[in-house]
Parts: C-alpha cells; sequence; structure tokens
C-alpha cells in the first residue's frame, strides 16, 4: 500500500521505516528543510536500535522523504499524523500542528483516503480532524479519520513496533477498518516473522500480534490511560519504596512478591528517581486536562505526578545526607538521559539532579553512553563530561546512578573503587546488590532498600579501600 506519515519525530520515522519493511511504499513528509536533508543523505537523527539498519535498507526505494504533503496525500491510500503534541502553559495537548496538517490533507484529497491519528491525541481529536476535513470542502464519503494509538518505547522503538503485545485500530466504520487491517496483514497474518531478513525477535513477542478494532474515540482513550497506568504504577512503587525505607524492607522482595500475582505482574514496577521523558510526564497531565474538561476530577493523577517530583527532592535528600555538605564536593555522575538505551534528556531526571547539585555548588563529571552531545546542547554550565564510567568516577567523593543503562550494571567494582576518592555509591536505578556492593568495599545508597555499609559502620564514616576513620 502507498502510506504517508506526516512528521519524522521519534514516532513518524519508526514508523515510516517499520511500514517500508513491511513492504509497503511509504513518503515521510516534514517541513524542516535541515531534517529533510540530514535523512536524504542517509544521517540517522535518533538513537534507536535497527533504526540504520531499516533506513538502510529502504532509504530511496520504498522508503523517501519529502516536504510535499499535497503530493504525498495524493499519492497514498493512507495518511498517517505523527506531528508534535507539545503541552501548553494549561497542561492541555497543544493541537495546532494537528489541524494544520488536518487542513493541508483536505486540499488535496483526490479519492478514498484514510487519514490516521499516530501522534497522542486527547479523546474528540479525530472528531475535530474530521470537521477540519469537512469545513474545507471536502465530500464526506472520500474520507475517513481512524485512531492507531502507538506503544513504542524508546530505545527498543523499532522491536515493539514489529512485535508488539497489541495493533489497536479505532475505526468507525469497515471501509476504514480495512484499510488499516491490510497495513498491518504483514504483522497479524504473521508473514514477517517468516522472513529471513525480519528484525530478531526479542524474548517476550506475542507473536502473532492480535489486533483490537474500537471505536475512535476508545482508540484515543486507550493511549492515554495506557500511559497514565504506567506512570501510576511507577509512582506506586517508589511510594511503596518509601515505606521500605522507612520500616527497613526491601522493595526488591516487595515488588517480586507483589508482580508475581499474575493480576499484576512484574514489570513497570522498578522503583527508581521518577519517570522521565516525552511521554509519560506530558501524556498524565495531558489526560489530567482532557478528564477535566469531560467534567471528571481525575485527582488520582495528581497523585501520580507529585510522586514522581518527590522521588527527585528525596534523592536529593539521599545524597546531602550520605555526604553531608555539597558545596565544592566532587562528584561522579553515571546517565544523563531519561532511561537507558536512548540519547533522549527531555524531562530527564538526571538532568534535573544534575541540575540541582550543581546549585548547590558541587562539581559534576557526568558520562552517559549516548546523551552527551543533547547535554551539551542545553546544559550552559561548569558540568564536565567523562568518556567512561571509571573517568566520571576518578577523584570523586561519591558516584550517582541516574540512568539504568545495561553499562552501569556492569562495572569492575574493584576498578571503580580504586577510581573512587572515597568508596561511595548513590544509586538511584537500584543497579546492584546491597551486599555485594558492601562486599566489595562500598557504601551503598539505593531506593526502597537499606544502606549498606563495608564493615558495618555508619555512612560517611568510609575512607578508601574500606578503612575507617579515625
Ligand atoms: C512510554 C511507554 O512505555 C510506551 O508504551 C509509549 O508508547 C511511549 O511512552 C509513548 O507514549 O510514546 P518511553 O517514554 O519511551 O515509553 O519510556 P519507558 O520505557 O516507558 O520509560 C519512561 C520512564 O519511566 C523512564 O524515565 C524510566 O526510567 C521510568 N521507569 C520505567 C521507571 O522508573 N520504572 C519502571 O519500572 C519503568
Amino acid at each position: 500500500m502507498r502510506i504517508a506519515v506526516v512528521g519524522s519525530g521519534h514516532v513518524g520515522l519508526v514508523a515510516g521505516s517499520c511500514f517500508a519493511d513491511l513492504g509497503h511504499d511509504v513518503i515521510v513528509v516534514d517541513n524542516d528543510e535541515q531534517k529533510l536533508a540530514a535523512l536524504k543523505a542517509g544521517q540517522v537523527p535518533i538513537h534507536e536500535k535497527f533504526l540504520p539498519e531499516l533506513l538502510n535498507r529502504h532509504r530511496g526505494h520504498r522508503l523517501q522523504f519529502s516536504d510535499n504533503l499535497h503530493e504525498a496525500v495524493r499519492s497514498s491510500a493512507a495518511i498517517f499524523i505523527a506531528v508534535g503534541t507539545p503541552t501548553t502553559n494549561r497542561g492541555e495537548a497543544d493541537l495546532s500542528f494537528v489541524e494544520s496538517v488536518a487542513r493541508e490533507i483536505s486540499g488535496a484529497i483526490n479519492d478514498y483516503k484514510v487519514v490516521i491519528e499516530k501522534s497522542t491525541v486527547p479523546v474528540y481529536t479525530s472528531d475535530w480532524v474530521r470537521k477540519i476535513i469537512l469545513r474545507n470542502g471536502t465530500d464526506p464519503d472520500s474520507f475517513d479519520v481512524a485512531s492507531n494509538p502507538e506503544f513504542l518505547r524508546e530505545g527498543t522503538a523499532v522491536t515493539d513496533f514489529l512485535f508488539p503485545d497489541r495493533i489497536v485500530i479505532g475505526c468507525d466504520n469497515d471501509r476504514c477498518a480495512e484499510v488499516l487491517r491490510e497495513i498491518y496483514a504483514p504483522l497479524t497474518g504473521g508473514s514477517y516473522y517468516e522472513r529471513g531478513d525480519a528484525i530478531p525477535r526479542p524474548d517476550r513477542a506475542n507473536i502473532p500480534p492480535p489486533m483490537i478494532v474500537t471505536s475512535t474515540k476508545s482508540a484515543e482513550l486507550i493511549k492515554h490511560a495506557s500511559n497514565a497506568f504506567l506512570a501510576l504504577k511507577i509512582s506506586f512503587i517508589n511510594a511503596v519504596a518509601s515505606i521500605c525505607e522507612s520500616v527497613g524492607a526491601n522493595v526488591n522482595q516487595v515488588c517480586h512478591g507483589v508482580g508475581t500475582d499474575s493480576r499484576i505482574g512484574p514489570r513497570f514496577l522498578n522503583p527508581g528517581i521518577g519517570y522521565g521523558g516525552s511521554c509519560f510526564p506530558k501524556d498524565v497531565l495531558a489526560f489530567r486536562a482532557v478528564a477535566r474538561e469531560c467534567g471528571y476530577d481525575f485527582r488520582l493523577l495528581d497523585e501520580v505526578m507529585r510522586i514522581n517530583e518527590d522521588q527527585r527532592q528525596r534523592f536529593l535528600r539521599k545524597v546531602r545526607s550520605a555526604l553531608w555538605t555539597l558545596r565544592g564536593k566532587r562528584l561522579g555522575v553515571l546517565g544523563l538521559a531519561f532511561k537507558g538505551g536512548t540519547d533522549d534528556i527531555r524531562e530527564s531526571p538526571a538532568i534535573f539532579l544534575v541540575q540541582a547539585l550543581l546549585q548547590e555548588g558541587c562539581t559534576i563529571t557526568a558520562y552517559d553512553p549516548a546523551a552527551v552531545e543533547r547535554t551539551r546542547e542545553v546544559m550552559i554550565s561548569n558540568l564536565k563530561f567523562a568518556n567512561s564510567a571509571y573517568e566520571a568516577a576518578s577523584g570523586a567523593d561519591a558516584l550517582l546512578i541516574l540512568t539504568e543503562w545495561e553499562e552501569f550494571a556492569n562495572l569492575d567494582l574493584d576498578r571503580l573503587n580504586r577510581e573512587l576518592k572515597y568508596p561511595i555509591v548513590i544509586d538511584g536505578r537500584n543497579l546492584y546488590d546491597p551486599e555485594v556492593m558492601a562486599a566489595n568495599g562500598f557504601t551503598y545508597y539505593s531506593v526502597g532498600r537499606a544502606a549498606s555499609h563495608p564493615d558495618g559502620v555508619p555512612a560517611g564514616s568510609i575512607l578508601k579501600n574500606g578503612v575507617k576513620k579515625a
């Protein structure tokens, strides 16, 4: 099928590349000339596993880039809208980009088209897109508006797209549902998974994925409700972790006990310094605003956001209580991205903490496997960067782990201990076992678990290699 994807951001670029890999002819449209030139020249603008392979495979053949929305619409049967929906200062999603794309699409419709929302949008957006297209004089029988929310995570977006838990399509009639069924047939029919050149299947794959067909409004709500529920799960376990700290329980044990209940499940129950990124913070806020507009006061979501913010403050208090005063302290920081596996620092709790600690007078040397360049672009400060975790730790009063990169969970502890001035690790992501850290000579703080010390002495009184201060 010929498909247009409007917007070459994370969702648009991944969706476009994956549709091409399913065998469709795709035009990705964007009005950012620089971005288009970079994409045409073979550059990959985001850090995303398997995306370079897919772009290489299809660029110039089944995957084209263009700034001509009119032409792209005319030559396509399905048009996916994947433009940004930033937050307004009232906490709502700003839909002006969606509206202007809808307006442009209406002028280009020449035969039956399905216009599909892929961006995360409030319920009723499909109604508005339809109204805008009609308002511009388009024949109502020549198009349908559908919703096909995306559940991909940054870092594993390609795999999430091609091996989804489910595919949700919101369509209000069979004609448009048929178009979406055809687009996803290689996944729902399983033929994609039999191909020798398919992207490797992840450990946990639901093959073939089920297709859930709903009304457009239900599909729009499924997306917001899913993200809000996942954020709630994280805030819930962070609140439980705080109680664990107060009573001396171990949040890992609690998570294991709770998560093995199949009704709850073990995933998204990792406590830490709170959720960040371009989705959860924005979507919880937007869903809160949608509910308010619909006359429901969704206060549960206020609490989800409050716990999330509090989690960063709790971590700062932990750093202060481990190091006493902060002015002039040298800290090594591991992780700047909002989570492991991405170079994205939007709403990153790590960036928030680094900024707060710099303001308190700390000197910081940070290392991140992918996010250093992006951090350099936004941080005008005296933050220093290292080329490895060990370099960040070198001569530091303490090491802070702020992003759950796999690389940070597999450090040579002996070497790390030698690099640090004081063997103190404050882990915001629970990457290590407290007992293992103590056995390797560290004073170790984490989230929802008791601090551990090499020989049981209190934090702050450990000298290098576990020698007790006189
Ligand atoms: C999230 C959802 O997981 C995707 O399903 C959704 O499609 C996407 O938003 C979106 O709306 O576009 P993403 O923001 O890429 O994906 O990242 P997640 O892996 O969900 O992590 C979000 C944040 O939660 C990160 O800061 C991460 O460190 C944190 N997190 C995640 C925890 O603190 N604990 C957990 O157990 C899991």
